[in-house]
């Protein structure tokens, strides 16, 4: 079968996969409510595009953080690789390298950082921690992760305890005691212990403890699982540099917003202060656009990514990143949003001018409420399909409980468009 968007490598890698390592990957917390939310939440938003616009030259880069990459697309940080494939993170290393994007590497990795680098040597990298118990093991960790050349320091904040997950309580699932999780001793304790035990996650770890880790690291701190105005606010306030809105891909605190429903919420209290990125549900380049458009900054993949893996390896990731940067050049040209100039400067203003039109985006807290439910449908393989270069201006989307009062929608087209294929 060719495998031609990321719902193929989807179905692909549930073959690969044992069922316990399928459950651990595809599940979600209690009803996976969030989780299935996470994907619908994109279809209710229409795009809105513009015609009669040069579209010769589009131009996917952008930067994160100061660093340039070629799309505004990354891997957001996922544990256990070696799960998926036996070189694990290495493979994935290799393929972002190649992509020319950003890996967040997962606390729980399966390699250790060192190999990781040195598979990629030249791949832009943060690395997200899981703040343990032990002071002294997140401090050697995190001076670890930036002597090795990590550009960013990711804190989860959204796990003061791991989510109900009901497929991994039926399978019993035991990571720690088939995978190596080296990053979390010492060297020397590395080298004598060949199992180790997974630490648990601190969970009194609360805002005042920011000014530590600001201490003892020169990283920018970015905090992933970021919700609400208030706790957006208080990022900002306690001077760390990006915000990952997310929910753990609906694998921690069910019945939260999807993902991209929060977004805004999270854009409009940061008022351009730090910058802000997304993950949960992004499958299309579509959706990458509709993440843009609403103030993100760059995208994060979770479960594509070890679908790919799963299927191809390092080849496999490659595979997912190359169709939905191509999906989402595809999306730009089709709306009409290029970005012709190379520098950001020039970028900002060939969007100014899209901010001459009406915004018609409405609070998508509020398309939430309105609209009708097929959670089954769009938990379906092919359930989710992935823009948004920085500056991709919020008046190009819509939702469609809200199309009534555009005069020029058709009401056809406010219909969701649930995937016709299982899996
Ligand atoms: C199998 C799996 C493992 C994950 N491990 C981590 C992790 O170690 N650290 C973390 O911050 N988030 C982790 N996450 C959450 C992801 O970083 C991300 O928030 C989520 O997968 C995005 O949703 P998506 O899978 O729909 O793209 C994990 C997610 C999955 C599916």
């Amino acid at each position: 079968m060719s495998l031609v968007c990321l719902e193929d490598f989807q179905a692909q890698a549930r073959e690969h996969l044992s069922k316990s390592s399928w459950d651990f990957i595809d599940g979600g917390a209690d009803d996976s409510f969030t989780l299935d939310d996470n994907i619908a939440a994109f279809k209710r938003i229409r795009l809105r595009p513009r015609f009669l616009k040069d579209m010769s030259e589009v131009d996917t880069r952008t930067t994160i953080q100061g660093k340039e990459i070629s799309a505004p697309i990354g891997i957001a940080p996922t544990g256990f690789h070696c799960l998926a494939w036996p070189d694990g993170e290495m493979s994935t290393a290799r393929a972002a390298q190649a992509a020319g994007i950003c890996y967040i590497t997962s606390t729980y990795a399966s390699c250790t950082l060192e190999d990781i680098v040195t598979a990629a040597p030249g791949g832009l990298r943060w690395f997200q921690f899981y703040v343990q118990p032990d002071r002294q093991l997140n401090k050697q960790l995190i001076q670890r992760a930036e002597s090795l050349g990590f550009k960013a320091l990711v804190i989860t904040v959204d796990v003061p305890t791991v989510g109900n997950r009901r497929h991994d309580i039926r399978n019993k699932l035991d990571l720690k005691r088939n995978l190596l999780l080296k990053d979390l001793r010492s060297p020397k304790e590395r080298d004598s212990t060949p199992h180790l035990q997974m630490s648990p996650i601190n969970p009194s770890l609360c805002w005042n403890d920011l000014s530590w880790y600001q201490s003892i690291t020169q990283l920018p701190i970015i905090l992933k699982g970021i919700l609400t105005k208030e706790d957006a606010e208080l990022a900002v306030k306690h001077n760390v540099h990006g915000i990952i809105v997310s929910n753990h891909g609906g694998r921690q605190l069910d019945g939260v917003a999807a993902s991209i429903d929060a977004l805004t919420e999270v854009v409009t209290a940061v008022k351009g202060k730090i910058e802000v990125y997304l993950d949960g549900g992004i499958r299309t380049g579509n959706d990458v656009l509709k993440a843009l458009a609403l103030g993100a900054k760059c995208v994060f993949l979770g479960r594509p990514i070890l679908w790919g893996l799963a299927c191809k390896g390092e080849h496999g990731i490659l595979e997912v990143l190359n169709i939905l940067k191509k999906e989402f050049h595809t999306s730009m040209t089709l709306t009409g949003r290029s970005l012709p100039a190379r520098s950001h400067s020039c970028r900002h203003h060939a969007f100014r001018e899209d901010e001459l039109t009406s915004r018609v985006h409405p609070p998508l807290a509020g398309a939430a409420a309105t609209e009708p439910r097929n959670l089954d449908s769009a938990r379906r393989p092919g359930g989710s399909r992935g823009l948004r270069a920085p500056e991709l201006p919020r008046n190009l989307i819509t939702t469609c409980s809200h199309l009534h009062r555009l005069p020029f929608q058709n009401a056809r087209h406010c219909q969701r468009q649930l995937p016709s294929s299982t899996g």
